[in-house]
């Protein structure tokens, strides 16, 4: 496979493939995830995890946009998709479908947006404009001034009908895939199975078709709280602290550059410049 379809992912869950999608908000994030794994999401989790706000409110379609050409510009073989970030498709239909027409033209694959019921008009108007969309239910970090925080969704029955609702409704506006985020195991199990679309879970348990983690979180590149659903496969932080530790030490004591990092004059020229 020379690139990553939305078919295949089709395929995949019917096969019982797991999927595996993670973030890339740069080309070098974009390089070091690309052969590993079958979707980048430029996540609008760029505004908590690169640019220090608190959440991913204040991320603009400007700065979508320009993560999204970085990861662009290093031409993954996964499947791209953008993330919407918040007020990007809830104004109107006409600003809902130039946002998402932009990261298309950028070169995204397909675009993520968050939430069910509401959103479903939006979801169907760019469908009918053969623009990919991939739902997000659960926890949505968008909500987070409604949740009062970061919290798992859909453990009340009522909360988890309605999840189950949204989701068959969001499959029958055209999404192709549905990431589900903070939710009960069972309650993601019961969608998987009841979806023909993939389901791609975060904090969701091990029964969707594949799961996603952000990147900072899978290498461990962030710093002190690390939530129960993220496990990381390297101390990245860390790790990489102490390299550049040892490089400030070898500059203050002389020990680096050393003669292999250093060019030289040829023969006969240092006499020239000696006085
Ligand atoms: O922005 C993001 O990183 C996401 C994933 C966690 C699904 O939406
Ligand atoms: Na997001």
């Amino acid at each position: 496979i020379d690139r990553i379809t939305i078919p295949f992912l089709h395929r995949w869950k019917q096969d019982g493939r797991r999927i595996v999608m993670t973030t890339a908000y740069d080309a070098v994030a974009a390089r070091i995830a690309d052969p590993a794994v079958d979707i980048i999401l430029v996540g609008d989790s760029v505004g908590n995890v690169c640019l220090g706000f608190e959440n991913t409110l204040p991320v603009s379609v400007a700065m979508m946009n320009h993560h999204l050409e970085a990861v662009v510009r290093s031409k993954p073989r996964a499947l791209l998709v953008a993330d919407m970030p918040f007020l990007s498709f809830h104004v109107s239909v006409g600003e809902t479908i130039r946002n998402a027409g932009g990261f298309l033209q950028r070169g995204a694959a397909a675009v993520k947006l968050e939430g069910g019921g509401k959103r479903i008009d939006m979801v169907r108007a760019l469908v009918d404009c053969e623009i990919p969309v991939m739902g997000h239910l659960g926890l949505m970090p968008q909500s987070v001034n409604v949740m009062g925080g970061f919290k798992v969704q859909g453990r009340k029955a009522d909360e988890a009908l309605r999840l189950l609702d949204d989701a068959h409704r969001l499959q029958e506006a055209g999404c192709f895939a549905l990431v589900l985020e903070g939710i009960p195991a069972e309650l993601a199990a019961r969608a998987t199975d009841s979806l023909t679309i993939p389901t791609i879970g975060i904090g969701a348990g091990p029964y969707c078709s594949g799961q996603v983690l952000v990147f900072h979180d899978v290498l461990g590149l962030t710093e002190g709280h690390r939530p129960k659903f993220v496990r990381a496969y390297a101390e990245g932080f860390q790790q990489l602290h102490d390299a550049l530790s040892r490089w400030a030490a070898d500059v203050r004591c002389g020990a680096f550059p050393g003669p292999q990092e250093s060019y030289r004059l040829p023969e006969g020229i240092g006499e020239a410049i000696a006085n």
